[in-house]
């Protein structure tokens, strides 16, 4: 087995840093093998994701994650900036299926931005479509004829790309308490319109799963109000974004919250996938030590569990990690005072 290690920029080098540590605790005999990614690579390499760095992708049996973003490259020409290599590593892969759990840790009701009460309840799973969408429209600026400047970007999912991801949903669903939210905005776009439909027929080979539709700005609302309403929420590229930090501060922190992004493709132990945090590259952190590595070290459990079929050892991180924060072990994105690596060993010395 082989995981490619991409870090990326910001923070990224520092979280995977601590994940590693981590995977060679385990002692699996994985291989590993780093390659760059982002704004490091566009720096190196003249492009966000260079060739090399996407065949290791490719050829391994999941990709490990860190971050990428960095302000030096913000105005560079769109297709050179270093977000363009994880949506080109989505796309390429062909990893449409975003899992984005989000659950509350004992002991850490206190640091939601919500009332613990309502916090303690958490414990859901977003479902966000990762290949389609407003995100891969075509897109540009151009000027109209009376002179002023316009930019647009094209939303549209086809039949398809919606049915495959409804798939994953309501099989995600009937693992857990049965119960699926659609999130769109069907009383606005057409997208949305068809995006619901589908959903609807695909719900019929699923009579065991209880389906609900919600409009995206009530769903905005509900998870603030209401999280502990909310098994497995299915959505849109964009909605499945925003929703997704929105539900990293119900639980506490977007230091907390791990991805899975899934294809087709088996491995042989499980599914091919790319694991990340859902997160970013924190640039007004970065190179401090201080950023919390959980959603990291979370993603690995993720990987271990889906693409190598490791289930045991994952669980044996979640648990390593649930601990720590049980134990009060926390960086100053939960109020405490460890760093980066102090948070490292404290999962460590609990595995
Ligand atoms: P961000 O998620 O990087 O940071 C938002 C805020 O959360 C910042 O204050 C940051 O310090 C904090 N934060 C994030 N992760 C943390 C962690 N592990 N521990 C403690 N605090 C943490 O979002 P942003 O600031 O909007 O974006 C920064 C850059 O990252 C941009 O270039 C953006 O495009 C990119 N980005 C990349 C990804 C990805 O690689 N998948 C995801 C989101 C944003
Ligand atoms: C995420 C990020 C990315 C996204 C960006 C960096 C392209 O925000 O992984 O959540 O919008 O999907
Ligand atoms: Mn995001």
């Amino acid at each position: 087995m082989m995981i490619a290690c991409l870090p990326g920029d910001g923070i990224g080098p520092e979280i995977m840093a601590q994940a590693l540590r981590v995977l060679a605790a385990l002692d699996l005999g994985i291989e590993t093998a780093i390659a760059d990614v982002g704004g490091t690579a566009y720096k190196k390499h003249g492009h966000p994701l260079p060739p090399e760095t996407l065949d290791l992708a490719r050829t391994s049996d999941a990709v490990l994650f860190g971050a990428v973003g960095d302000p030096d490259c913000d105005n560079l020409e769109r297709h050179l900036r270093p977000e363009q290599a994880i949506l080109g590593l989505r796309s390429a892969l062909g990893l449409f299926a975003n899992l984005r759990p989000a659950t509350m840790f004992k002991g850490l009701e206190h640091m939601s931005a919500l009332k613990p009460e309502v916090a303690s309840a958490i414990d859901l799973l977003i479902v966000r479509e990762l290949n389609g969408d407003v995100y891969f429209g075509e897109k540009a600026q151009r000027v109209l004829e009376d002179g002023r400047r316009q930019g647009f970007d094209f939303m549209s999912y086809a039949e398809d790309e919606v049915r495959r991801i409804a798939h994953v949903a309501f099989r995600a669903a009937q693992g857990r308490k049965g119960r699926l939210c659609s999130v769109d905005k069907a009383n606005v776009l057409e997208t949305s319109q068809l995006w619901r439909d589908v959903v609807i027929e695909v719900a019929a080979e699923y009579p065991d799963v209880e389906l609900s539709h919600m409009y995206v700005d009530n769903a905005a609302m509900q998870l603030v109000r209401n999280p502990g309403q909310f098994d497995v929420i299915v959505t849109g590229n964009l909605f499945g974004d925003i929703l997704s930090d929105q539900a990293s501060m119900c639980v506490g922190s977007i230091g907390l919250l791990a991805s899975a992004a899934l294809g087709e493709r088996q491995t042989g132990k499980g599914t091919f996938g790319l694991y990340e945090p859902i997160h970013g590259s924190a640039p007004d952190i970065a190179g401090q030590g201080k950023a919390n590595p959980m959603a990291m070290i979370l993603s690995l459990a993720m990987l271990l569990r889906h693409s190598l079929g490791l289930e045991e050892q994952a669980a044996r991180v979640e648990k390593a990690v649930s601990r720590a924060l049980a134990d009060g072990i926390t960086g100053a994105d939960l109020g405490g005072s460890a760093g980066t690596s102090e948070v490292g060993d404290a999962v460590l010395e609990r595995l």
